[in-house]
C-alpha cells in the first residue's frame, strides 16, 4: 500500500489546541453573539435535528437571496475550509502552477501541496502603513500559471484589495480561461465582493464562511458560488451529507435575523476604533483591517505577547507566517474582543507598550469604553 507521493511529501496542517479557560482570540472567531446564539439553541433546537438527515433546500433559497443569486449556483460546504479543498482539487491538476499572492491564509498551500499543484508566491507590499496587492508582478506571474487564489479582504494582513485591481485581475482570468479562487470569508465586514460585478464569470469561484460574522465556527458551515454548470461537478466530489443538519438551522436563524448581528456588528466596530486609539495613544502600531481582526506590532523582546499570555489571552504571533517576506515579523493578529473581555485587553496592551506611565488618562479611556 502506498499513499500519493505528494501527500507524503506535504507537511501536516494541525488544528491548534483550544485552551476554553482562556480568551480565546487567536482564531478570529466571533466574540460577539452569545445571547443571540443561546436564544437560537433555546427557541429553534429539536431532537429532530439531531435524528433525520438534513434539509437543505430552505436554507439554499435563504442564503439564494443573501446572495442575490440563483439557488443552483450555491454549494454548502463543511466550512470554507471544505470549499477551498473541493474546488483546488476539482480545478487544478497535478502539475499546475497557481498564483497566490502571500502572506495569505495558509490551508491554501496545504490543499496545493497535497494535490500535486505547486503555489507560485507575489509577495504584498508594504507602503506607508498600508498592505498593497502588487497586481502588476500578479498579472505578470499569471502568465505562466493555471490559476490564481485571492483572499479578500486578506487573512491575516486585514486589507482589503482595490475593487479596480480586482476587476483588472478577474478580467484577465476570464480572457486567459483560468479558474480564479476568491476567498471572501470576511466579506460581511467589507461589504464589496467581486460578484458585484462578475456573478457570471464561468472562471470565478468565490468562498464564503459562516464562520467570522455569522459566529458559526464550531458548526462549519461555508459555501461556494459560482455557475450552475460548475457547482454540479463540485457537487459529485461533496458527500451528500457533509453539511450538518444544526449548522444548516443556525445559518437559516442567522440569516432571518440580520439585525441583531448588525447591532452586534456595530459593537464590534466601536471597540475596535477604541483599541485602535488606545494603542496609538500608547505607541503600539496597529494595522487599519477590514475584518474582525487587527495586526499588532509587538517589541523585539515580545513584550506584547507576554502581557497578553499573562492575562490568559491567546492570540496568534505571526512571526513565522509562510511567505511573509519579513512582513509580519513581531506581528500579533488579535481577533476583537467582547466588551466582557475588554478590560483584561486594555490592561495587557497598556503593560504590553511598555509605557511605564499607565496613565490616568488611559486608564479613563479605558472606564469610557466599558461603560
Ligand atoms: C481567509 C479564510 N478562509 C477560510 C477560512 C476557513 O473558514 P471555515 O471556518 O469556514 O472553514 C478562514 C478561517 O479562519 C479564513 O480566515
Amino acid at each position: 500500500m502506498k499513499f500519493h507521493g505528494h501527500i507524503l511529501r506535504s507537511g501536516l496542517w494541525k488544528s491548534p489546541e483550544r485552551d476554553l479557560s482562556s480568551v480565546l482570540l487567536d482564531l478570529n472567531e466571533n466574540q460577539f453573539l452569545h445571547e443571540f446564539l443561546a436564544r437560537f439553541m433555546a427557541t429553534e433546537l429539536k431532537p429532530r435535528d439531531l435524528f433525520t438527515y438534513p434539509n437543505y433546500q430552505p436554507l439554499l433559497s435563504e442564503l439564494a437571496k443573501y446572495c442575490k443569486v440563483s439557488t443552483d449556483s450555491l454549494l454548502l460546504t463543511n466550512g470554507a475550509d471544505q470549499a477551498i479543498d473541493l474546488v483546488i482539487r476539482s480545478v487544478f491538476s497535478p502539475g499546475d502552477r497557481v498564483v497566490v499572492p502571500s502572506p495569505v491564509f495558509s490551508f491554501y498551500y496545504q490543499m496545493l501541496d497535497v494535490n500535486g499543484v505547486a503555489p507560485v508566491i507575489v509577495g504584498f507590499e508594504k507602503q506607508a502603513q498600508r498592505f498593497v496587492l502588487p497586481t502588476e508582478a500578479v498579472l505578470e506571474a499569471l502568465q505562466t500559471c493555471q490559476g490564481l487564489i485571492l483572499c479578500n479582504p486578506n487573512n491575516p494582513l486585514g486589507v482589503r484589495i482595490d475593487p479596480e485591481q480586482l476587476k483588472a485581475l478577474v478580467e484577465t482570468c476570464v480572457r486567459q480561461d483560468k479558474p480564479m479562487i476568491v476567498d471572501e470569508c470576511y466579506f460581511e465586514y467589507l461589504q464589496h465582493s467581486c460578484l458585484d460585478t462578475f456573478n457570471t464569470a464561468r472562471q470565478l469561484f468565490v468562498i464564503r464562511s459562516f464562520s467570522k460574522y455569522f459566529g458559526l465556527a464550531g458548526l462549519r458551515l461555508g459555501y461556494v458560488i459560482t455557475r450552475p454548470e460548475s457547482i454540479r461537478e463540485l457537487m459529485k466530489v461533496r458527500g451528500p451529507w457533509d453539511v450538518n443538519h444544526v449548522a444548516v438551522k443556525a445559518a437559516l436563524f442567522c440569516l432571518q435575523n440580520r439585525e441583531a448581528l448588525q447591532r452586534a456588528h456595530d459593537k464590534l466596530a466601536q471597540i475596535k476604533r477604541e483599541i485602535i486609539e488606545v494603542c496609538r495613544a500608547n505607541a503600539i502600531v496597529v494595522y487599519e483591517s477590514d475584518t474582525n481582526f487587527l495586526l499588532l506590532q509587538d517589541q523585539s523582546d515580545g513584550r506584547l505577547a507576554n502581557a497578553f499570555a499573562q492575562a490568559k489571552i491567546r492570540v496568534s504571533d505571526c512571526s513565522q507566517y509562510p511567505h511573509s517576506f519579513g512582513l509580519l515579523h513581531n506581528m500579533l493578529r488579535v481577533a476583537i474582543p467582547a466588551s466582557s473581555d475588554l478590560k483584561t485587553f486594555l490592561m495587557a496592551i497598556l503593560l504590553g507598550s511598555g509605557s511605564t506611565a499607565a496613565s490616568v488618562a488611559h486608564l479613563r479611556s479605558v472606564e469610557v469604553i466599558l461603560k
